[in-house]
């Protein structure tokens, strides 16, 4: 029996690099106000706390410092994720130093260590300290299941033997019988640099968390059924506990994401039902300019109402004639409130990368999408959307044509196959709701995470 005792001591280690240290703060946070009698010291880098921890958290969340595994006087020379490799090259000696250097501040010894999924070290430092892991995956089952069967698909397949290849369908990896097309798996699986650092870690972390007890993820039971139940009836329980954005809404602190300031909601007020475009590439991704000319120039053609969240620095790459002619169906502004925008009657569709943030924040707004992949598991996440769920399409070639463009625009939102886009998209939206709601599958998992760290070591 699971003894519950106050004062319990959990360490969280963060992954510090783009959206992942934001989500697992994010579910600390909320973790924190469910649990306020358990102490959370949250460890990441200098860089990642300044943005973090710039509005203030739970009274029982504490930021620490772990290195960024820089040496001292170091250049970087612009190899791609330089930053990365660095900071896992420290990684398990920089988290293990933070760690014990926090237990002596608050006097207390950690109970349970949880850890961006990432960390695959994690594992390891929880086990030689003796206390309980919590790992978490803040992206999708079916990207998880490719890390976690990486050796089954390299011995398959081959490695580096993609080469005209890439349009097979396969169906012997175990959640995916109805096929996947190779092409479409994450980098860093089969091809491009297996030997990165970040392609090392993603194949140890599938590895490593054969061994966890449990794996919390940000997804929801009903949307990746058959992956989900291959990993729990074979190797690690799942705990669902998203789509983040219904399971723990505006964050208790933090800046607030329900601001308005650009008008965004007022101008959706004023356009008809599904009939606008919100086209939204999150923080880290960046269209060519090309691309972003062929986008703006099939919204033009087409008199397509939009909203386009884009920095200024990549709206300097539309001509101002185009600009002009734009500006009088659409709007173009820096930020929005996306989950609310995705939640208005008047949004028909979402142009974006195929993020799984975004596609989870999609589904459970029951709005198609239309995909242009960029990275990571965005391709993947693309072929479950495009060919599993049924909720939307990759453009043509993978990457934005005007033609392309406004043939994928005219498919969701004027054709029929459009119509059962929708339809699929709302029926999941149903299931995300039920599931983030009171008795719901989610809601009790997170019941569940609260009832762990809040446990002694055995769990
Ligand atoms: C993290 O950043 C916040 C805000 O910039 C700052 O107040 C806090 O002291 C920082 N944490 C640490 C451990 O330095
Ligand atoms: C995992 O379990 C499923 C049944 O849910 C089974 O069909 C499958 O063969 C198993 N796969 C592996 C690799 O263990
Ligand atoms: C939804 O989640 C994203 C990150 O996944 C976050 O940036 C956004 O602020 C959230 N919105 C709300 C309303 O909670
Ligand atoms: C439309 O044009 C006006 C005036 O040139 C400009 O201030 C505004 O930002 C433009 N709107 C959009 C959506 O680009």
């Amino acid at each position: 029996m699971a003894d519950s005792s106050p004062h319990q001591h959990v360490a969280v280690l963060a992954f510090p690099f783009s959206s992942h240290p934001g989500l697992l703060r994010r579910i600390v946070c909320w973790l924190a106000a469910a649990a306020p009698d358990v102490t959370f010291s949250f460890y990441t880098t200098a860089e990642s706390n300044k943005s973090l921890f710039s509005a203030p958290a739970p009274a029982n969340v504490k930021a620490f410092h772990v290195s960024d595994g820089v040496p001292e006087g170091y250049v970087f020379s612009g190899k791609p994720q330089e930053d990365i490799n660095l900071f896992l090259e420290a990684g398990y000696r920089s988290c293990k130093k933070a760690v014990k250097a926090a237990e002596a501040e608050i006097g207390r010894r950690i109970s349970c260590l949880m850890a961006d999924a990432f960390l695959w070290f994690s594992g390891d430092l929880a086990e030689e300290m003796g206390v309980a892991w919590i790992p978490v995956w803040t992206s999708g089952v079916c990207s998880f299941s490719v890390h976690f069967y990486t050796d089954l698909i390299r011995d398959t397949v081959g490695i580096n033997a993609l080469a005209g290849r890439e349009d097979e369908i396969v169906k012997f990896i175990p959640g995916f019988s109805g096929g996947v097309r190779l092409g479409d798996l994450p980098s860093g699986v089969l091809f491009g640099n297996l030997d990165s650092t970040f392609a090392v870690m993603l194949h140890k972390m599938g590895k490593v968390l054969q061994k966890a007890k449990f794996l919390a993820v940000n997804s929801f039971e009903g949307l990746e059924s058959e992956a989900s139940e291959v990993l729990n009836s074979n190797f690690t329980k799942l705990l669902y506990i998203g789509p983040l954005n219904l399971t723990c809404p505006a964050p208790a602190t933090g800046p607030s994401s329900f601001s308005d300031e650009y008008g965004c909601l007022k101008w959706l007020d004023s356009q008809k039902p599904t009939s606008v475009a919100y086209i939204g590439f999150g923080t880290v991704g960046t269209l060519a300019p090309d691309e972003l000319v062929a986008l703006a120039n099939a919204l033009e053609a087409r008199a397509m109402p939009f909203l386009w969240s884009i920095k200024d620095s990549l709206k300097k790459h539309l001509p101002e004639k185009l600009l002009e002619k734009m500006n009088r169906t659409g709007k173009m502004v820096p930020w929005t409130p996306q989950v609310q925008v995705l939640a208005h009657v008047s949004v028909g569709v979402f142009i974006t990368h195929f993020g799984w943030n975004s596609v989870l924040e999609s589904i459970a707004a029951g709005v198609p999408l239309i995909g242009r992949p960029l990275f990571g598991d965005h391709q993947l996440n693309g072929w479950m959307a495009e060919h599993v769920w049924r909720v939307g399409v990759k453009v043509e070639g993978g990457v934005f044509t005007k033609d392309g463009t406004i043939r994928a625009l005219d498919l969701v939102l004027l054709e029929a196959e459009g119509k059962k886009l929708k339809e699929n998209a709302e029926w999941f939206k149903e299931i995300a709701h039920k599931a983030a709601g009171k008795n719901g599958s989610s809601t009790r998992s997170f019941d569940s995470l609260v009832k762990s760290v809040r446990a002694q070591k055995d769990l």
